[in-house]
């Protein structure tokens, strides 16, 4: 009896009784919660879309649009799959009534507007954005950029913009992303990584730059490569040019902690090389004539420091042998200097007594010798208290 009964339920979720609900050209399939409408040239997203849904799969179709009607009482939906419908407009707020949404996927469109808020959702429940093949050129690749700004994507975990022709990523792209893991960029025409590229991204675990066409990664690059960390990164495919250019990135690849797909990342040029792992590649395979050329200017280095040194030891011994042979002369002319040192020191001597006498202190400098001695004095006087110049004065001249 139960289990006619179990089959009367069973029977009854397949029915056609159930299709009655769902939306025309589409199928629904209660038990995995799903409606499929797949290649049945639909102008729009199907409304009425029943209540238990929480994937829905409309694939195929001739859509040109999806707007904030598109989606409405929709709130157990996670799932949206909007593949390859032709679609070229992205309106304000088109997903904003799918408040439980994590995975969607707009692949294989023609996006060529894209509203700045168009990917805003109360909450933001995002998690996996897939916009692979789906921008229609550059000025889509910017209104995107701005639109992962504007949308408060922080709880996006995956990103797919492969296959998008982009030749150039805006810096910056990523940055309000801060939580993204995955980020797939394989398929494009990326040439290099600019600084500032990944900035803001601090918590990526993969990142797949395959089948683009980076010829080498400059400083610039590695650098921005270099501050993802040990993350995954995938470099194979590129058509790489094996000549003395690529020996930083060589380098790189030898001593990276990144978790590289070493074994993809081949030489397509030179025809000598083609195909050859770049990885362990030698200064001489790739062809670096500079670094021979540093060598020996590495050898010359030394060789001109000694003959600096031979240089100025001989100018020294030939001082020294003039001092030696005026020394008559050079003794008569230090005693000369002695004596009148002496004199001078002692006419200060003197100087420095009637001015440190606190009794004198404010007698008007005319009364001594040049005018510039005169504002000298006044200059010290008004610096130091004259109590500190009495102790100050005598333990220095009385060092002579
Ligand atoms: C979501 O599903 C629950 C349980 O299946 C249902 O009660 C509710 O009405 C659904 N919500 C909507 C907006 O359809
Ligand atoms: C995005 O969609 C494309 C085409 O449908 C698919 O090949 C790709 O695997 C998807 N990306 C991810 C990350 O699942
Ligand atoms: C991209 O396509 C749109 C629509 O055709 C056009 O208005 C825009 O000028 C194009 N942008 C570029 C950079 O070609
Ligand atoms: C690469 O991108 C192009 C252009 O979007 C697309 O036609 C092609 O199918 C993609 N190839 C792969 C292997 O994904
Ligand atoms: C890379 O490493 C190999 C040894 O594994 C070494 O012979 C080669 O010179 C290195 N290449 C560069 C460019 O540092």
């Amino acid at each position: 009896m139960s289990i006619f009964a179990l089959g009367m339920f069973l029977g009854l979720l397949f029915s056609p009784y159930q299709c009655l609900e769902c939306p025309p050209g589409c199928e629904c399939f209660a038990v995995t919660h799903t409606v499929k409408c797949v290649s049945q040239d639909l102008l729009r997203v199907p409304q009425r879309i029943p209540g238990f849904t929480r994937t829905v799969i409309v694939t195929g179709n001739n859509i040109h649009r999806v707007s904030p009607n598109s989606f409405t009482d929709t709130g157990n939906v996670t799932n949206v799959i909007l593949s390859n419908n032709r679609i070229v407009e992205m309106e304000s707020h088109s997903f904003s009534a799918l408040t439980n949404l994590r995975f969607l996927d707009l692949s294989g469109n023609q996006f060529a507007l894209i509203h700045p808020e168009a990917l805003s959702i109360p909450g933001s429940p995002l998690q996996e954005l897939n916009l692979s093949c789906s921008l229609y050129n550059f000025t889509a690749v910017t209104d995107l950029t701005t639109a992962l700004r504007w949308g408060g994507l922080r709880g996006l975990l995956r990103l797919d913009l492969s296959g998008n022709h982009l030749a150039l990523l805006p810096p910056g792209m990523f940055s309000h992303l801060p939580n993204l893991k995955q980020l797939f960029l394989t398929n494009n025409s990326l040439v290099a990584i600019y600084s500032g590229t990944f900035s803001g991204i601090n918590h990526l675990e993969m990142l797949d730059l395959t089948k683009n066409a980076f010829r080498t990664f400059g400083a610039d690059s590695l650098l921005e490569l270099e501050k993802l960390g040990q993350i995954r990164i995938l470099l194979g495919n590129n058509p790489y040019s094996c000549s003395c250019e690529i020996r930083s990135f060589v380098t790189w690849l030898n001593e990276s902690r990144a978790q590289l797909d070493l074994d993809g990342v081949r030489c397509a040029l030179p025809r000598a090389l083609s195909n050859a792992q770049l990885r362990g590649l030698s200064i001489q395979a790739i062809g670096c004539v500079v670094q021979v050329q540093a060598e020996v200017t590495d050898l010359s280095l030394p060789t001109s420091y000694v003959f600096l040194g031979l240089v100025l030891g001989f100018v020294g011994m030939v001082f020294l042998l003039v001092l030696y042979l005026n020394r008559k002369g050079m003794k008569k002319w230090i005693i000369e200097m002695r004596d009148a040192c002496r004199d001078v020191l002692e006419g200060y001597h003197y100087r420095y007594e009637i001015d440190c006498d606190p009794r004198l202190g404010h007698i008007p400098s005319d009364n001594s010798g040049s005018r510039t001695q005169g504002h000298l004095r006044l200059a010290l006087s008004q610096q130091l208290p004259n109590d500190t110049c009495i102790v100050q004065a005598p333990t220095d001249t009385k060092l002579k």
